[in-house]
């Protein structure tokens, strides 16, 4: 039997890989739905491909257009109508939550809920809400959540078959982004074409520019503390240009065990969706006679205020990841629209998160509001900037 596979963030980049991977292994999957935010187009194209159920796009107009080019037989949504109501409509098996920001977040609860296997490459879910997604993962014995992004599928792979009790702690790689050789002092007069040229990966912009301020290792730390259940003082990031070593787990004897591969986002598309099979390889495997060297150092913390911003939101937990997900977000996309500098994307989010009134254990109407309210702040600061 086929798996019926919903994407949201069908247009994005790791919505595109993933339909790659379906388009690779047409004998395992199929596609029960997509969703988009504009890009109307590239939306068609899919639809004229795969035959999903039904699409989402959350521009009216675009979709007014989708339901005239496709007719009564394609199911098309809106944002009026919540992405989650359109997942609701939709029978599939695997959700792939691939939008950034939290949008996603009541859908991966419904899928959660009716014991449905979610792929997640939406970090900011977990970042926000990690408690919330982490209780109804564990109330629904017929659910699961399996990591796309690759450093979490590499710890997740590493895992596989040891005891909770016998890891010492995880390390996270990173490949120190586009700025990585470029000293602190020169980033105020760095390009935005410098800052979204990721060296290793080829990604949407928010992440792009979440690499380059090191936030995104930010974000992975607080994912994976919730995923593998550990704190955040038991994950250590370490700088790897490489990007070989896709993340490594030490257990308390000292043993280390990594996972290896090219830089390829199928690999743990695929991966997730096929979990605990594996499927043939969907490129070139890594040939080690042409690897020289490997490289491993400390993130240099000063350069890259972001990664400490993370920690300590991570270590005060209940309300301050949501808050500092949402300020990166808005700070962000500020600096794409070129209202802010990127020097000032730390300082912003920092300020934000000093003015925040911290709730311990939100629920999910705190966790909108608090994020609303983050969204709000940031937007103040930003213009103030
Ligand atoms: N890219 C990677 O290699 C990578 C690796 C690991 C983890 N991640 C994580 O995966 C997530 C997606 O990253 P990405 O690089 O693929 O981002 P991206 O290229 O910017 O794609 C985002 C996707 O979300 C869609 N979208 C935006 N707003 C939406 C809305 N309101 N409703 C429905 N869809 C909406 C976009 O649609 P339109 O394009 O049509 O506007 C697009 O399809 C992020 O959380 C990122 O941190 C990415």
């Amino acid at each position: 039997m086929k798996k019926k596979i919903l994407i949201l963030g069908s247009t994005g980049s790791v919505g595109v890989n993933t339909l790659r991977v379906v388009e690779e292994f047409k004998g395992h999957f199929s596609v029960a739905g997509l969703a988009a935010g504009s890009k109307a187009a590239d939306l068609a194209r899919q639809i004229e491909s795969f035959r999903p159920q039904g699409v989402y796009i959350k521009d009216s107009k675009a979709a007014l257009e989708l339901r005239r080019q496709f007719g009564a037989s394609l199911k098309v949504m809106a944002e009026e109508d919540g992405l989650h109501h359109f997942c609701a409509g939709i029978d599939f098996d695997i959700l792939v939550a691939a939008t950034s920001g939290t949008t996603a977040l009541l859908s991966v609860i419904d899928a959660l809920k009716k014991g449905k296997r979610v792929a997640l490459a939406n970090k900011e879910i977990l970042v926000a809400a990690g408690g919330l997604v982490m209780r109804e993962l564990a109330k629904n014995p017929g659910a699961s959540l399996i990591p796309i992004d690759s450093e979490h599928s590499a710890i997740f792979q590493c895992l596989h078959g040891s005891r909770a009790q016998d890891v010492a702690r995880l390390i996270l790689t990173g490949s120190g982004g586009p700025l990585r050789e470029i000293a602190g002092e020169d980033f105020a007069r760095v390009s935005k074409e410098t800052v979204v040229n990721h060296p290793k990966w080829k990604m949407g912009m928010k992440i792009s520019v979440d690499s380059a301020t090191l936030m995104n290792k930010g974000l992975e730390i607080i994912e994976a503390s919730w995923l593998f259940g550990l704190g955040v003082d038991q994950i250590q990031v370490l700088v790897h240009p490489e990007a070989v070593v896709h993340s490594m787990v030490e257990f308390k004897d000292g043993a280390i065990l990594a996972q290896l591969g090219v830089a390829d986002m199928r690999l743990p598309i695929q991966y997730a969706l096929s979990f605990p099979s594996r499927l043939s390889a969907p490129a070139r495997c890594l040939d080690f006679k042409e690897l020289s060297l490997l490289h491993f150092s400390a993130p240099d913390r000063k350069k890259f205020p972001c990664l400490d911003l993370a920690y300590q939101a991570a270590r005060q937990s209940g309300s301050a990841p949501c808050v500092l997900s949402a300020a990166d977000e808005v700070a962000v996309g500020a600096y794409l629209e070129d209202k802010i500098r990127f020097i000032d994307i730390p300082q912003v989010i920092e300020r934000v998160l000093g003015h925040h009134h911290h709730v311990q254990d939100p629920d999910l109407d705190m966790i909108q509001s608090i994020h609303d309210w983050a969204v709000e702040e940031t937007k103040k600061l930003c213009l103030a900037c």
